[in-house]
C-alpha cells in the first residue's frame, strides 16, 4: 500500500493484521530517537481537532518531526496555488503527508501526483479511512467481535464522510445495520443495501442495538435539521451496548451520558493514537 486514500483498499485479512499491530501500541513506549527519523507533514484544508493532533502526537512519540500546516489560508493557497503544486512542494520536505481537504477525491488527485505516500485524512463528503480504521478497533476491542452485531448508524448520513467509509468497511462482515437520520439527511444511495433499515426514529431500534454510531449534522456541507439523543433515550440501550461518535459533537449526544459505562467515545479518541502510530510504522518503517 503506497498511499492510503480509501477504506476499500483493506480487507478481512489486512485489518486483521492492522489490528494486531495496533494492540501492540498499546503496551508500547514512547520512542526517543536522535537524530529524528524523518518528518510528516500535516496538510488541513478544514479545521481538525483530534485527527491532526493523533497524527501529531503519533509521529512525534514515533520519533518523527512534523510540518504542520493547518491554516492554509497563511500558505500560498490564498494566491491561487494549485493543490498538486502544494502537494509536490510539501512532498519535497517530508516523508509522507496527512491531507484533509474539503473536495471529495482530493486525496486521489494528490496521490496520483505525490512522490510521498498521502494519507487521506478527510475529503469532503468523500472518506476518512484513519477514522474507520480507528472506529472499527474500538468495536473489535469492545465486542470482541464484529460478525453477528446489530449496529446503528445515526445521524447525518448523508453528509458524514466517517459513516460513509465505516459503512463500506462493515459490508465485509457478518453485520446487520440500522440508518436513523432526519429524512433530510439519509445515506445517499450508492452506499445503500437492500437489507438495511432505515427510519427517522431512534426508539424502535434502541433494545436490539449493539454498537450506536452517532455522528454531528455538517452544517459546514448544507445540512440543516437538528436531532438529538435523550438520556432516557439512550438508557433504552442494551447493558451491554457502546456508543461510539467520532467528534465533536453538538447537540446530539448529551454530556450526561458520559460517564455511562456504555459510552466509548474518550475511548476511541485514545484508539486514535495507537492506530495511527501503527499507520505510521507501516507506511513509513514498512513493519
Ligand atoms: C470527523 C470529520 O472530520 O469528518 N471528525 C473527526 O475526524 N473526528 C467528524 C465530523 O467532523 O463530524
Amino acid at each position: 500500500m503506497k498511499h492510503l486514500i480509501s477504506i476499500d483498499q483493506y480487507n478481512y485479512q489486512s485489518l486483521h493484521t492492522l489490528f494486531e499491530k495496533v494492540d501492540k501500541e498499546e503496551y508500547g513506549f514512547i520512542e526517543t530517537s536522535y537524530p529524528k527519523k524523518g518528518q510528516i507533514a500535516t496538510l488541513f484544508y478544514e479545521p481538525s481537532t483530534r485527527t491532526s493532533a493523533s497524527f501529531h502526537s503519533a509521529a512525534t512519540q514515533l520519533g518523527y518531526s512534523v510540518l504542520s500546516i493547518n491554516e492554509v489560508n497563511y500558505s500560498s493557497v490564498t494566491k491561487g496555488e494549485t493543490l498538486e503544486d502544494t502537494i509536490k512542494t510539501i512532498g519535497s520536505y517530508v516523508d509522507l503527508i496527512v491531507l484533509r481537504h474539503g473536495e471529495k477525491g482530493a486525496s486521489k488527485r494528490a496521490a496520483s501526483i505525490s512522490q510521498v505516500p498521502i494519507i487521506n485524512a478527510g475529503d469532503g463528503i468523500g472518506e476518512h479511512p484513519t477514522q474507520t480504521l480507528l472506529d472499527l478497533y474500538t468495536i473489535w476491542k469492545e465486542k470482541s467481535k464484529i460478525d453477528g452485531l446489530n449496529i446503528t448508524l445515526m445521524g447525518d448520513l448523508k453528509n458524514g464522510r466517517t459513516v460513509h467509509s465505516l459503512i463500506k468497511i462493515l459490508r465485509l462482515f457478518n453485520v446487520h445495520i440500522n440508518l436513523i437520520s432526519p429524512s433530510s439527511l439519509k445515506l445517499p444511495n450508492e452506499y445503500l443495501k437492500h437489507s438495511d433499515q432505515e427510519s427517522t426514529q431512534f426508539l424502535p431500534y434502541a433494545a436490539t442495538t449493539d454498537v450506536l454510531y452517532v455522528t454531528r449534522v455538517q452544517k459546514e456541507r448544507g445540512s440543516k435539521e437538528e436531532y438529538k439523543l435523550s438520556l432516557s433515550e439512550l438508557n433504552q440501550l442494551p447493558k451491554t451496548a457502546i456508543v461510539l461518535h467520532p467528534l465533536p459533537r453538538r447537540k446530539e449526544l448529551p454530556i450526561t451520558f458520559d460517564n455511562d459505562p456504555r459510552a466509548k467515545y474518550f475511548q476511541q479518541i485514545k484508539n486514535g493514537l495507537l492506530v495511527r502510530k501503527a499507520l505510521l510504522r507501516q507506511f513509513l518503517e514498512n513493519n
